[in-house]
């Protein structure tokens, strides 16, 4: 073995997320969402207005949706049918970042290079066709501060984005410029929302009883439909859909890899929670930690890869084994490989945990003194999806926090949500 027993469970606490530790988390969530109802400026979390309730299921037509926030940027034509039923009619994609190529949302890239991609693709999505007029659903999945359902200033780059010259605009007007660049005219925002508002809409377009929305990928965000806001500006039933930006969420205690590598981000200090828990970061968390147990100075995992290395069940743990000896430069001894696979099970469960616990908080804060009714909380995203261990411990974490109500509550996935919503919120902001 190459590292001490000791040193290995000394790391391995960091992960812990115990049960009286997780029941903390959701009180304080809880807590601060009640904070940030009263005045969004004392919670940890921004709480934004989105100025959209639910859909009624009942929304029709054709739409554009533009799903930007993530790794790839998607532009969809959606035929809504009503009744939960749509067709995706047309389909276009590109990733933000091919390495080697091009990188549009490093600090070296511009407003010009970012959106002129954004309209190309819409282009390609509406065959050139310069004269149809088409309504777009822009769902754009960052911080942003909003008056209506169209206009979203954008308030802070997260998920390490940093193109320079968009915080502080209005997103619909930089991509109307380009769109405008482009010879487009006929292509009409009319609906900017978040992903996780996206999700929402998305899920309960097609079933009943969904009140909260998340986003578990590259990034980490949830949303809910709080029944006591009512805004003449706003669209659709039920009261109005918070996103809380809990990516900021911070009345927790960090461990110390949480805190170094929030150290090394790109904005120290902000996003918190999401460094705790999403695809983006987890990788590094994990990194970081192998790192130290190794003596090495770096090493660079991906959640990929700890995916990977988790679902290997075999005896041998050849291709956890692999997959280390690429990252780390040498092949370790199995018992090394395996408590290195424990560590990286630890911090996914960690994970899955401490977002568990925040939707208690919003379903505990749902609830108030009365019953906890029945409800899916829609879930989209890769971690959420496919990361081995995430489903379980999401719903042993329910368990825990809620005792015999969790037969009322589970979480559902939401495939392609942000695209759907997208087109649902158009449809809503001009039917
Ligand atoms: C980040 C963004 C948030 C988004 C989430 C998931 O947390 O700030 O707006 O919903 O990532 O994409």
């Amino acid at each position: 073995m190459s590292f001490e027993e000791g040193k290995f469970q000394e790391v391995l606490s960091e992960f812990a997320a115990t049960p009286e530790f997780i029941r903390e988390v959701a009180a304080n969530f809880r807590q601060d969402l009640q904070i940030g109802l009263r005045d969004p400026k004392s919670s940890s979390m921004r709480m934004l207005k989105s100025y959209v309730g639910l859909p009624t299921g009942k929304e029709t037509g054709e739409y554009l949706a533009l799903d930007f926030g993530g790794t790839n940027v998607r532009v969809l034509r959606i035929k809504l049918e009503g009744e939960g039923r749509y067709e995706i009619t047309k389909r276009v994609g590109e990733p933000l970042v091919v390495p080697g190529e091009y990188d549009y949302i490093c600090k070296n890239s511009t407003v010009d290079q970012m959106f002129g991609f954004l309209a190309r693709l819409i282009d390609e999505a509406i065959d050139g066709d310069h004269e149809t007029k088409f309504y777009l659903g822009h769902t754009f999945s960052f911080p942003s501060s909003q008056d209506d359902l169209n206009n979203a200033k954008l308030i802070i780059w997260t998920k390490e984005f940093a193109t320079p010259g968009v915080e502080g605009k209005v997103v619909n007007d930089l991509l109307l410029d380009a769109l405008k660049k482009r010879g487009i005219e006929n292509v009409v925002p009319v609906a900017v929302i978040n992903d996780t508002v996206a999700v929402l809409l998305s899920a309960a377009y097609k079933q009943s009883d969904v009140y909260t929305g998340s986003i578990y990928a590259t990034g980490h965000n949830t949303c809910y439909l709080e029944g006591s806001i009512h805004d003449p500006k706003g669209f659709g039933v039920g009261g109005m859909i918070l996103n809380l930006e809990c990516g900021n969420f911070m009345k927790l205690t960090p461990n110390r890899f949480d805190v170094e590598l929030d150290q090394k981000s790109e904005k120290p200090g902000e996003q918190r929670f999401e460094k705790m828990v999403s695809g983006r970061y987890m990788g590094e968390l994990f990194s970081m930690a192998v790192a130290e147990l190794l003596g090495e100075k770096k090493c660079d995992f991906s959640a990929i890869d700890m995916s990977g290395i988790v679902s290997d069940e075999s005896p041998q743990l050849d291709k956890a084994s692999e997959i280390i000896a690429e990252k780390v430069g040498r092949k370790l001894e199995l018992a090394d490989v395996a408590r290195i696979r424990e560590l990286d099970a630890a911090i996914i469960i960690r994970s899955a945990r401490l977002v568990t616990a925040s939707y208690v908080g919003i379903v505990w804060q749902r609830a108030g003194n009365g019953k906890i009714q029945k409800q899916h909380v829609a879930v989209d995203g890769s971690v959420y999806e496919k990361m081995p261990l995430v489903k379980e411990n999401i719903n042993r974490a329910l368990s825990e926090l809620l005792g015999e109500d969790a037969a009322n509550v589970d979480t559902i996935l939401d495939n392609g949500g942000s695209g759907l919503g997208a087109a649902i919120a158009a449809a809503m902001a001009v039917e």
